[in-house]
């Protein structure tokens, strides 16, 4: 499996790893394709994402794509987190092997479930701004068992 230089580089040296303490969004989805799990913390000030941290109990491309996923959404308002694809995603680190990518629909996943829990805290239906859990795989609206 060939990886990109990109990827090796987020690899050997991930960037926002650790938790957040005053995160005010907090995500946390599993991957049916391999169990692996990812948490994503969110701090959010008046709609922009001012800090981002990650953890994960996954492969190295899903340490790499959470890392570069953190990079892209730091500073970035919620609506420009929510429209992160797992294709940007991959396309900032050059490529994965096929065989990796559903490894990169975790940070995806795990940043919608974060931003669902920031409107949950705020008292708002996350459902308007992030969907409906339409995805049989992933726990994408952070609501354990009853969206997977
Ligand atoms: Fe599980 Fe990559 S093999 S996240």
């Amino acid at each position: 499996m060939i990886y990109t230089e990109k990827v090796m580089e987020h690899f050997a040296n991930p960037q926002n790893v650790g938790e957040l303490p005053d995160a005010n969004g907090i995500g946390e989805v599993g991957n049916a394709k391999c169990g692996d799990i990812m948490k994503i913390y969110l701090k959010i000030e008046d709609g922009v994402i001012v800090d981002v941290r990650f953890k994960t109990f996954g492969c190295g491309a899903a340490i790499a794509t959470s890392s570069v996923s953190t990079e892209l959404i730091k500073g970035k308002r919620i609506e420009d987190a929510l429209s992160l694809s797992n294709k940007t995603v991959v396309d900032a680190l050059g490529g994965l092997p096929s065989a990796k990518l559903h490894c990169s629909v975790l940070a995806e996943q795990a940043v919608k479930a974060a931003v669902a829990d920031y409107y949950k805290r705020q008292g708002i239906d996350p459902e308007l701004f992030v969907g409906k859990c339409d995805d049989s795989e992933h726990h994408c609206c952070g609501e354990g068992e009853n969206c997977g």
